[in-house]
């Protein structure tokens, strides 16, 4: 149907003729004569109909937006004056011969060149087939499959088999809530779409096949967020006989190489490291963004006996944290913007954001502006400024709570401010973050969870830990971090069925409910399993990162929304009686009911 893309139609193309399909982006009428400027995967190509061949002339009359042609035509340069710079195609322009309306199309509900935040994202996504014709969009979803490639080349060239996993499966723990599928041969039974390939792959490597990828969909129940959609893309890693040095160095090669393939960027070698305490410390978060020069301090020693209760109370409770953040020059913040970021904190739980302003440092206690400085005493005082290191017009935050709410508050609060004023210091910055604690307490449910999954190993060291003190017990896990999000994580298994037991005894799992949840897993570890670790990254997010959206909803062709619904297709819907019948279903709430 056609002898080009018109993206491709440049000068070497001049005084041939050609064919190409495509829709209409645009048309012009301008003093008798026609401009469509047509479009395709490859960019635009401007075709002009002039009046001499009357039957075509009039069908390019009557074309419209979106309208698919076929369009037969002579290169030719533009006349000067006219040349397109921005277009590949720009320099020509085609003399339209002959054309033929392949499909007529309806107004489109939004404009094609419109900008991603032009329209409501409601509307893209219920007509995300003609969302995805826009330039943005194609560019994205051209760059993952690039990545996908590069990703793929580079596993196949060190000897990976791509394998499938089952997605009829039973649950695996990810932290998340199950999808579950009704089974219809085996009444009140229900299969679980994977969270992950977890067991499989570990079943895998206990299989003898040594080396294991797959970039397979995941499905969670959970709260969804920018980064985060109900079912999404892993690059899965599953390795035997390498350590997490080997793991890491090779993975962190691939993301090397996919920077700079992609972007043109170098990314460090190594990548940093960081343990995991020392980022909750610094940073307030186990994924932090480097990028920005901001430093949580402790100063709950400072703080023990002062009166303002708000301080004295969390630094002498084991639980609780207080921290400064220091920001230099803020003392430009405006008394709306300290409200501002008080009511951001707000949403991780932070009951107030105390803050002082250092005007003159010099001047001590005068030099000074802040609503908490009549309860504290000089020395505090004195102390909060060396250890913080404030100069003349920096503001000072605080946050004193139980330390997990001051580390997500004055965590999220250090990147808000470093989104907000700028202060990224350098485009990309990846790290690794190591030494995790096996275990973190779970008050709701009054049990240790784990901080990855049940299957980690814990450090070689720690072993008596897992039965006399959980909470020290640190695991061999690794997450890859870049500018603040977690692409990857993964750890070296535990390959021994004792340990495995007594994981799942300092979780609170009882042997019965291991062997009922998990004996495929306990059998297979006493058939002769050999070490073995792994990794899984986020195909999506890191699609995100590197094209630079910003929602993880624009690097997936057809994603769900915020209430995890498709727009597109109206799922998940009601079904038939007969169907929940066969099921052997029935529905809690009458489906009118449901409906009102
Ligand atoms: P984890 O749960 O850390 O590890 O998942 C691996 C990576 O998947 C991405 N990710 C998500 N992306 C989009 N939407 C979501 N809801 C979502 N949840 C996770 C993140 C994350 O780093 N089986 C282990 C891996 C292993 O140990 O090998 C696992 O799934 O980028
Ligand atoms: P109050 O005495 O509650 O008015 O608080 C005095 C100042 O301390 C205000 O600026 C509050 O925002 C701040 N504040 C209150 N609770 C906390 C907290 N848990 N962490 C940090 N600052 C707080």
């Amino acid at each position: 149907m056609r002898t080009h893309y018109c993206g491709e139609v440049t000068e070497s193309l001049i005084g041939q003729e050609i064919t190409v399909c495509g829709w209409v982006h645009r048309r012009r009428d301008h003093g008798g004569v026609i401009f469509i400027d047509l479009r395709d995967r490859e960019g635009l190509l401007q075709v002009v109909y002039d009046p001499d061949i009357e039957d075509v002339f009039a069908t390019a009359e009557s074309v419209r937006s979106e309208y698919v042609l076929q369009v037969k035509g002579l290169v030719r340069e533009r006349p000067e004056g006219t040349i397109n710079e921005k277009l590949a195609s720009g320099q020509v322009e085609v003399l339209g011969k002959e054309l033929t309306i392949l499909n007529t199309a309806q107004t489109p509900p939004f404009m094609l060149d419109i900008a991603d935040g032009e329209v409501s994202e409601e509307l893209r996504l219920k007509y995300r087939y003609i969302d995805l014709r826009r330039e943005s969009m194609q560019k994205r979803m051209r760059m993952r499959s690039e990545i996908v490639r590069i990703l793929r080349n580079n596993l196949d060239g060190q000897g990976f088999l791509d394998m499938e996993t089952p997605m009829l499966t039973k649950a695996t723990p990810e932290g998340a809530r199950d999808y579950l599928v009704p089974s219809r041969t085996h009444a009140n039974s229900f299969f679980a779409l994977p969270q992950s390939p977890q067991l499989f792959k570990q079943l895998l490597m206990m299989s003898g096949m040594d080396r294991y990828y797959q970039i397979v969909r995941c499905f969670r129940d959970e709260d969804l967020r920018a980064d985060r959609q109900p079912e999404f893309t892993q690059l899965d890693i599953e390795t035997s006989f390498l350590d997490e040095e080997q793991i890491m160095a090779m993975t962190e090669d691939m993301m090397r190489e996919v920077y700079s393939k992609v972007l043109n960027v170098e990314l460090p070698n190594p990548f940093p490291r960081m343990p995991y305490d020392e980022a909750m410390s610094r940073f307030g978060s186990d994924k932090p963004d480097l990028r920005i020069p901001l430093e949580l301090v402790d100063i709950a020693d400072l703080l023990k006996d002062v009166e303002f209760k708000v301080f004295s109370g969390p630094a002498n409770d084991e639980k609780g944290r207080v921290a400064a953040l220091r920001l230099p020059q803020g003392s430009k913040l405006s008394r709306k913007d300290i409200d501002d970021y008080t009511k951001f904190v707000g949403i991780y739980g932070a009951r107030g954001l105390a803050y002082i302003k250092v005007n003159e440092l010099a001047k001590g206690r005068d030099g000074l502006q802040s609503p908490i400085l009549k309860f504290l005493p000089d020395e505090a005082i004195t102390g909060i400024m060396e250890r913080t290191g404030a100069e003349d017009g920096d503001l000072i935050f605080f946050g004193a709570d139980r330390a997990k709410i001051v580390n997500e508050a004055l965590g999220a609060l250090r990147v808000k401010l470093g989104e907000d004023l700028e202060l990224m210091q350098e485009e990309w910055a990846p790290l690794w973050v190591v030494d995790f604690p096996m275990f973190e307490w779970d008050d709701n449910a009054n049990r240790w969870q784990s901080l990855h999954h049940p299957f980690t190993s814990p450090r070689e060291s720690d072993l008596d830990l897992l039965e006399s003190d959980p909470g020290n017990c640190y695991s061999r896990a690794y997450d890859m971090v870049i500018n603040g999000t977690e692409v990857g994580g993964g750890s070296m298994r535990i390959y021994r069925e004792e340990v495995q037991k007594n994981v799942f005894r300092a979780l609170g799992i009882s042997d019965e409910e291991a062997s009922e949840k998990f004996g495929f897993l306990l059998d297979a570890l006493k058939y002769g399993c050999p070490p073995h670790g792994g990794i899984a990254f986020g195909l999506d997010r890191l699609v995100m990162l590197i094209s630079g959206a910003e929602s993880i909803r624009d690097v997936m062709a057809f994603p769900k929304t915020q209430s995890a619904s498709c727009l597109l297709t109206q799922a998940p819907s009601e079904v038939s009686e007969a169907q929940l019948r066969e099921l052997h279903i029935k529905l809690r709430k009458p489906v009118a009911k449901e409906e009102e």
